[in-house]
């Protein structure tokens, strides 16, 4: 007889990368490949974390808060996230994949913008969320990890109608970034990096064997 699905085999996967990574591209890939995921994004995937994501993410004001503030609110959207769709999701025994998570928050809002004093915050706020309240944590991150010249000309290339605030960054800006994620893996220890340099097809392969090896989907 098959072996039923429990609960406890839904996973919770967080696809990360510099702007620029092909992360969208992989995502895509995926959800055509497995349509019973629940496929969700960050800041937003719920009516309410949207309304947090046209702040954070389009509002001009944004930039004129604080980084403490900003820092909270892609938490606030991240909880609200949580709360709302993805432990729902897990609980109904399927398995969730996210467009970012808190890897995002780590190397944009420390490093990134260099807010340094947001560290300790940040693991804090961890704590506070997948420990203290119970949320799940991400079982795995994927991050698509390239030069930052590489990413920064891929955004550049893509044209004016596309970009948002976040993407007329400067190259170093990017470096920070990418640093950011290589130190987030250096505190977490679910973080496997992908060589986003390779073909689109390639990459497909490499993150369908990287989950198969974790027995979170056999292809
Ligand atoms: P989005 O249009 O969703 O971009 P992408 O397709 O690159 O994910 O914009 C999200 C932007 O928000 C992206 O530049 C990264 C940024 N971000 C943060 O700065 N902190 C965070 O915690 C998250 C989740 C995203």
């Amino acid at each position: 007889m098959a072996k039923m699905k429990s609960v406890a085999d839904s996973k919770y996967v967080v696809f990360d990368g510099m702007d620029g990574s092909g992360k969208g591209t992989q995502i895509e890939l995926l959800k055509k490949k497995f349509p019973d995921v629940v496929f969700t994004y960050e800041p937003g995937g719920t009516p309410f974390a949207d309304e947090i994501r046209k702040i954070v993410r389009d509002n001009p004001l944004a930039g004129k808060s604080t980084p403490l503030n900003n820092f909270l609110l892609f938490w606030a959207a991240r909880e609200e996230l949580l709360h709302n769709l993805i432990v729902p999701s897990l609980q109904s025994g399927k398995h969730v994949f996210s467009d970012r998570g808190d890897s995002s928050t780590f190397a944009y809002q420390i490093y990134g913008e260099q807010n340094s004093e947001l560290m300790s915050p940040f693991f804090e706020m961890r704590k506070l969320v997948f420990e203290k309240v119970g949320r799940q944590s991400p079982h795995l991150y994927i991050v698509f990890d390239l030069p930052a010249e590489v990413a920064h000309a891929r955004v550049m290339a893509a044209g004016g109608s596309k970009r948002n605030h976040f993407d007329t960054r400067k190259l170093d800006y990017y470096e920070r970034v990418r640093a950011g994620f290589r130190n987030f893996a250096a505190h977490v220890d679910t973080v496997v990096f992908m060589d986003a340099e390779k073909t689109p097809e390639e990459i497909h392969e490499i993150v369908l064997r990287a989950l198969a090896m974790r027995n979170i989907l056999a292809t």
